[in-house]
């Protein structure tokens, strides 16, 4: 009989990659996926503590299970990812919850299949987090679950200690992969049929610093010299590290996606200072000029905090005009979140919940606006969309263009992974609906 099991992911693209990584783990270990936890054999979290609510989730859901472990001995429950990673947390959180069965952290995930079969035949708990050693492990074999979309990762964790982010406590120093790794698996891919791959870093743009392998725009480069049709995408790049030639390389390799995340996180000199983001809103605004001058139609999207600690009204302000200077094609906006261990805890001045509460307000009306005309910018045109799946609900194909944005239309046949020519009839929000056209 199949042995199931049931993944939960928190957090950012990187962890939805790992636990494809874990998938393809469990899969060796002649596990099958399924759906539920109720069914599962064994029952993965992969979490997350990059602000407290996504650690909170985390909590609930592992207490949640307390119920039905009770209910299921035999039933494996392991907990992962970058909150158990930080300080003190595995031991915390076996406190908290005595019938997690494995809990281990970001540094040795490729151990996990040890880890179960250790856990099948005896019954305490294992607790094993490794420190960051500065190896790249490679050959895993990721049970990917986002066709025609892949991921792949370039570089793990990050040496910019931003002084709000616990990144860097819980993945490690900076480290990247060799080129010729990464080329061989985009080709791989490329072979096996994806048509989206996305090159994965905390900071994509400084690949290979400090080595003697390749900068990142030439990886880019010949990343997009790989035979066949496909779409090229990347993320994060830091601003500070954002350069002229990367701004060429998208310009001259159509299969690089017109659309950069670029996080700018504050419009306040002061704030970004305190943040240790080490650019200016000037500097900013520079490298947003770049990229325009050789990719006029680029996307931009982008990362915003309020609320870090000592952040006043004319700080905020500053945020607001930087928005409406930029006007980003959409961004994502968060309530600063205190982390402990980092610099930006120790802080004076930490704001009161009602005051980053109306500030984030306020900020996402003029997001949401912004993102709304973007999207009305493409109604009456045709954009090409790679088509990843079907809304169930609303009886739709869905896809997006290269710029980002998703468009929902109807087809008679299975599409998915396919590129097609959407004629854009109206826009909600965020996301285009239309009819393909020949
Ligand atoms: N490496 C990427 C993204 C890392 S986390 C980068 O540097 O851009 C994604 C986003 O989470 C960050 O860009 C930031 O906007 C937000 N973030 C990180 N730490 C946070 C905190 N303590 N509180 C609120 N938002 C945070
Ligand atoms: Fe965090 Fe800054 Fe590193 Fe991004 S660059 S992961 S925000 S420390
Ligand atoms: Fe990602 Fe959250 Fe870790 S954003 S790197 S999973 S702390």
């Amino acid at each position: 009989m199949d042995k199931f099991y049931h993944i939960v992911t928190y957090g950012c693209q990187m962890n939805v990659h790992e636990s494809e990584k874990i998938a393809g783990i469990l899969s060796e270990l002649g596990y099958v996926s399924c759906d539920s936890m109720e069914k599962a054999d064994i029952v993965v979290f992969n979490t997350c503590c990059i602000r407290e609510n996504a650690e909170n989730h985390a909590y609930g859901n592992i207490g949640m299970l307390k119920k039905l472990k009770a209910a299921k001995r035999d039933m494996i429950i392991a907990v992962g990812g970058c909150l158990t990673q930080q300080m003190n947390k595995a031991d915390v959180l076996h406190e908290k919850f005595p019938y997690v069965d494995i809990i281990f952290g970001t540094h040795n995930l490729n151990k996990l299949k040890d880890f179960v079969i250790e856990k099948q035949h005896r019954k305490k708990s294992i607790i094993k987090i490794d420190e960051c050693d500065g190896s790249v492990v490679e050959g895993d074999n990721p049970l990917r679950t986002s066709y025609p979309n892949a991921w792949v990762n370039i570089t793990y964790g990050c040496n910019n200690f931003c002084s709000y982010c616990i990144v860097p406590y819980v993945r490690g120093r900076e480290r990247s992969r060799k080129s010729e790794n990464i080329l061989a698996e985009v080709k791989s891919l490329v072979d096996e049929g994806y048509k989206e791959i996305t090159l994965l870093g905390q900071n994509v743009n400084s690949y290979a610093n400090g080595t003697d392998d390749i900068p990142f725009y030439k990886l880019l480069e010949k990343v997009a010299a790989i035979d066949g049709k496909f779409r090229l995408r990347f993320m994060t790049s830091h601003p500070k590290d954002f350069s002229e030639e990367l701004a060429k390389t998208i310009a001259d390799n159509p299969k690089i996606c017109h659309c950069l995340h670029l996080p700018v996180q504050s419009g306040s000199d002061r704030i970004l200072n305190a943040m240790n983001r080490r650019y200016t809103t000037a500097d900013y605004l520079r490298k947003v000029d770049i990229l325009k001058k050789y990719v006029p139609d680029c996307a931009i999207t982008t990362d915003l905090i309020v609320g870090f600690p000592g952040e006043t009204d004319e700080d905020f302000e500053d945020t607001l005009n930087l928005v409406k200077k930029v006007d980003f094609s959409s961004a994502f906006t968060f309530v600063y979140s205190k982390r402990e261990g980092t610099k930006a805890a120790e802080m004076d001045c930490q704001i009161p919940e009602e005051v980053s509460k109306k500030r984030i307000m306020q900020l996402v009306d003029l997001v949401n606006e912004q993102t709304r005309n973007h999207s009305q910018k493409f109604v009456g045109t045709t954009t090409e969309i790679l088509c990843e799946g079907v809304d169930e609900k609303k009886g739709l194909y869905l896809g997006r263009n290269e710029y980002g944005r998703m468009a929902y239309f109807k087809s008679d046949k299975d599409v998915v992974g396919q590129f097609l020519n959407v004629k854009v009839e109206s826009a909600n929000g965020v996301s285009l609906y239309g009819e393909v056209v020949k």
